[in-house]
């Protein structure tokens, strides 16, 4: 019998990505999203879907007979969490601590689960209410598995990128952003102190290498894992990138920085990862001709509103 994964967040970006590679791989998989973020037309047909939040206890009989869960449902636009704390820990905090309420109770064998690069960003980074939540997350891992012997993997993500990133969101994530800008043939937008901005760029496809040796690998468990590139780009050379990759001659304007928002530099330490086999397998330039592809493509059919962002 194929081993059933239930993946929360099912229609986001990592989510409809990691339930395709699971479809592929033989497995059966349930998936969960309410549609805040993600799209139903982004579910892979082949998962058995259901549209719930994972606030509702109700959810505990989606994971009935479930072998591992990867847990990737949250509220992750950081400007969307400044502006409601609150609702961020329902569904950061008091959410994940339902899934792993659902998971222990229906006697799950593992919960895979998302963290972030926001824990590693800097202090002000760190106090901002979604790295709290995501710290929360954490500690309600290591808590499932003090109380209960819930087994645990900890994925903590760097800068996520590729088809299905959320360009659609009021504030889309920087190569999402750069994009529309080529598609409204408007001039992209840096900050000053671009040059000391860096992050880590993570391809969504070598991110989901390492959730598949999630499932099999039980010398992962109770362990947490930075997945990045092991490379840090400043912001000019990500535009430089996409510039690139688009045939594009837009030039970039230098706007002033936010007094709060200091340059920082992103860089992942994979060595944990790398310890056990996994590597990240994508050049920059190649994830982004994809996400540029999958951008262009939705753009034809008249999916992208360019020119507000
Ligand atoms: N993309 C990145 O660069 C990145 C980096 C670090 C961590 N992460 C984490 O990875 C996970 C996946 O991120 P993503 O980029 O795919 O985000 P996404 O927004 O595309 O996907 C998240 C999904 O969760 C769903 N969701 C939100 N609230 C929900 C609720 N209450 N009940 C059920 N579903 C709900 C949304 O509708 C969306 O489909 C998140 O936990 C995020 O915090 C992402």
């Amino acid at each position: 019998m194929n081993l059933k994964v239930l993946v929360t967040g099912v229609a986001g970006f990592v989510g409809s990505n990691l339930a395709e590679r699971l479809l592929s791989s033989g497995y059966d998989v349930v998936g969960i999203d309410n549609l805040v973020y993600g799209l139903r037309e982004q579910i892979p047909a082949g998962v058995a879907f259901h549209a719930a939040d994972i606030r509702d206890r109700d959810i505990q009989k989606l994971f009935r007979g479930v072998d591992v869960v990867f847990h990737l449902a949250a509220k992750n636009d950081l400007i969307a969490c400044q502006e409601d704390p609150v609702e961020t820990m329902q569904v950061n905090v008091a959410g994940s601590a339902n899934v792993f309420e659902a998971a222990r109770r229906e006697g799950v064998r593992k919960v895979v689960f998302a963290t972030s690069s926001a824990l590693e960003e800097g202090e002000a980074r760190l106090n901002g209410f979604y790295a709290i939540s995501k710290v929360a997350n954490e500690r309600i891992a290591a808590g499932y598995h003090q109380a209960f012997g819930l087994p645990f993997v900890a994925v903590r993500y760097f800068n996520v990128y590729g088809p299905r990133q959320d360009y659609r969101r009021a504030h889309p994530p920087v190569i999402s952003a750069f994009i529309l800008k080529v598609l409204a043939g408007e001039a992209p937008v840096l900050f000053d102190g671009y040059q000391n901005n860096k992050r880590d760029f993570i391809y969504v496809d070598d991110i989901n290498d390492f959730h598949l040796q999630c499932i099999t690998d039980d010398r992962l468990t109770g362990n947490l894992y930075r997945l990045g590139s092991g490379q840090s780009l400043s912001m000019d050379e990500v535009w430089t990138t996409v510039k690139a990759v688009a045939g594009s001659d837009l030039d970039p304007v230098v706007l002033p920085r936010g007094a709060a928002d200091t340059p920082t530099v992103g860089l992942a330490d994979i060595s944990a990862a790398a310890a056990v086999g996994w590597r990240p397998k994508t050049a920059f330039i190649d994830g982004v001709r994809a996400q540029y592809e999958y951008m262009t493509n939705e753009f034809a059919a008249g999916k992208v509103k360019v020119g507000t962002k």
